[in-house]
C-alpha cells in the first residue's frame, strides 16, 4: 500500500452537528461532513424536522429555526441503519411539544434501545416501542425535568441522549459514565453555545430554558475532521503489507478515540502523527504508516468501548499477528449492524483461520496456524465487517469474494476505490 489518502468526514461528529444545527438558530456550515449513509439518515429525519439542508457535495447547510423550531413530521422518521440517529434523535424528541415515530432497516430495529427509553422516561418522556425495547419508537414530547443519571453501561450514545433531551429539560442534567467514552457531544454542544461542564466522569448540561445567556443554540461554521473509525482499515492493510507506505491527512485525533493507536503501537504497528492541530475543539493531524510485523494480543476491559467500532478490524488482522488476537468483554459486539462475534468467527473460519467464539468476544489464534486463504465473505449487512475483510483479503493468499460489498456505504462509499488506489501490485 503506497500513497496519500483523504477520509470522509468522522460519522460520529457530522451526526452531532447536523442536529445540533438543526436546533440552532440560523444557517450553520459544515463542511468535509461524512458521505456516510447513516449521516445522511440524520440529514433526512432533520429535514423531516423542518430544518432547511442543502447538500453540495461534502459541504452541508443547515438552517435551522431555533430549539423550540422544530415541527412534527407527519411521517415516521427513517433512522436508516444507523443506531446513532436513533439514539440521539430519541433524546431529542423526548423534549418537543409533538409526537414523533422514529424507525430504522431491519438491522436497527433488532437494536435494543430500552438503555435510551429508560433514562429518558426518568425525565419524563413518554416512549414506546415494540417489547419496550425495539424500534418503531413512539415518542410523545413532555416537558422534561433533569436528571442525575449513572450510566449502567460504557455508550456514548445513551449518554448523548440524555445530554441531548437535558437540553430540553428544566434545570442542569448530568450523566455518569461508568468508563470514559467518546466525548463529540459533549465538544459539539460547547461550539453550538450550550453550557457544558465535565467534572472527572460527569457531565452537566443546562436546561437552554433556564438560559446559558441567551436560551439558544447559535449557527456555526465548522469542519468535520476525517474519520479515525475509517482509518483503521488502511492502518491494518498497511501494517500487515511490509513495504507499505501510506500518509492519511486530516484524521480526527480526539483522545477519546484514539486508544486505538495506542493497541496498534503496543503491537508494534509504525504509526507517526504528524502536524496536529485543534479544530473546534477536536484535534486533527495526518497519520504515516508502514508496514510492520504486529504482535497480538488481548483486548478487554475498559479498553473495549474506547475501541468499540475497531474490533472487528483487529479480530481479522489476528491471523498475521505473532501471538493472535484475543477479544474479552465485548458482550456488547452482538448487538451492533451485526452480531459481530459471529459474524467474524464465521468469516474468519471461512478464511481458513483458527478461532474461538466466547459470548463476550473470540480469540483468533496468530500466523502459527497457517495463512489466510481467499474466501467468499458473507458480511451480514455490516459495513465493518466487509471492510475489515477486505482489508485481511489483502494478505491472503487467493481471491475473495465479498458479497453484499456495497454495506460498506453505511460508513464510506468510497472505501473501495480508496483501496484499489492504494493497493500496489
Ligand atoms: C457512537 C458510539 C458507539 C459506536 C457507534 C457510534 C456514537 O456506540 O459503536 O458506532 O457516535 O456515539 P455506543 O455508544 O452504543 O457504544
Amino acid at each position: 500500500m503506497t500513497g496519500g489518502l483523504e477520509l470522509p468526514g468522522d460519522k460520529s461528529i457530522s451526526h452531532r452537528y447536523a442536529m445540533l444545527a438543526g436546533l440552532a438558530e440560523g444557517t450553520s456550515e459544515l463542511r468535509h461532513f461524512s458521505a456516510a449513509a447513516d449521516c445522511h439518515s440524520t440529514l433526512g429525519c432533520m429535514s423531516a424536522l423542518g430544518a432547511e439542508i442543502k447538500i453540495d457535495k461534502d459541504l452541508v447547510r443547515v438552517t435551522g429555526r431555533g430549539p423550540r423550531g422544530l415541527k412534527s413530521s407527519w411521517r415516521a422518521l427513517d433512522a436508516g441503519n444507523s443506531g446513532t440517529t436513533m439514539r440521539l434523535l430519541a433524546g431529542i424528541l423526548a423534549g418537543q411539544e409533538f409526537s414523533s415515530k422514529l424507525t430504522g432497516d431491519e438491522s436497527l430495529q433488532k437494536r435494543p434501545m430500552k438503555r435510551v427509553i429508560a433514562p429518558l422516561r426518568e425525565m419524563g418522556a413518554d416512549i414506546h416501542g415494540r417489547d419496550d425495547n425495539f424500534a418503531p419508537l413512539e415518542i410523545r414530547g413532555a416537558k422534561l425535568k433533569a436528571i442525575d443519571f449513572k450510566m449502567p453501561m460504557a455508550s456514548a450514545q445513551v449518554k448523548s441522549a440524555v445530554l441531548l433531551a437535558g437540553l430540553f429539560a428544566e434545570g442542569e442534567t448530568s450523566v455518569t459514565e461508568p468508563a470514559r467514552t467518546r466525548d463529540h457531544t459533549e465538544l459539539a454542544l460547547e461550539q453550538f453555545g450550550a453550557a457544558v461542564q465535565k467534572h472527572g466522569r460527569t457531565i452537566k448540561v443546562r436546561g437552554l430554558g433556564l438560559g446559558n445567556g441567551s436560551g439558544k443554540l447559535v449557527a456555526k461554521s465548522l469542519e468535520v475532521p476525517g474519520d479515525l473509525s475509517s482509518a483503521v482499515f488502511f492502518i491494518a492493510a498497511a501494517s500487515l503489507l511490509p513495504d507499505s507506505n501510506i500518509l492519511i491527512h486530516n484524521v480526527g485525533l480526539n483522545p477519546t478515540r484514539t486508544a486505538i493507536l495506542d493497541l496498534f503501537v503496543s503491537m508494534g504497528a509504525s504509526i507517526q502523527m504528524l502536524g496536529l492541530k485543534s479544530m473546534q475543539g477536536e484535534i486533527v493531524g495526518d497519520l504515516a504508516i508502514k508496514g510492520a510485523s504486529l504482535k497480538g494480543g488481548v483486548i478487554a476491559r475498559e479498553q473495549i468501548p474506547l475501541v468499540i467500532d475497531e474490533l472487528p478490524m483487529l479480530a481479522a488482522l489476528g491471523p498475521f499477528t505473532e501471538e493472535g488476537i484475543e477479544i474479552r468483554d465485548a458482550a456488547e459486539l452482538r448487538v451492533k449492524e451485526s452480531d459481530r462475534i459471529a459474524a467474524l468467527a464465521e468469516n474468519l473460519l471461512r478464511m481458513g483461520a483458527t478461532v474461538e467464539q466466547r459470548p463476550d468476544g473470540l480469540k483468533v489464534e496468530g500466523r502459527r496456524a497457517g495463512k489466510l486463504r481467499g474466501a467468499e465473505i458473507e458480511p451480514r449487512g455490516d459495513h465493518r465487517i466487509a471492510m475489515a475483510f477486505a482489508a485481511a483479503a489483502l494478505g491472503a493468499e487467493g481471491p475473495t469474494v465479498i458479497r453484499d460489498s456495497d454495506c460498506a456505504g453505511v460508513s464510506f462509499p468510497s472505501f473501495y476505490k480508496e483501496l484499489e488506489r492504494l493497493a500496489e501490485r
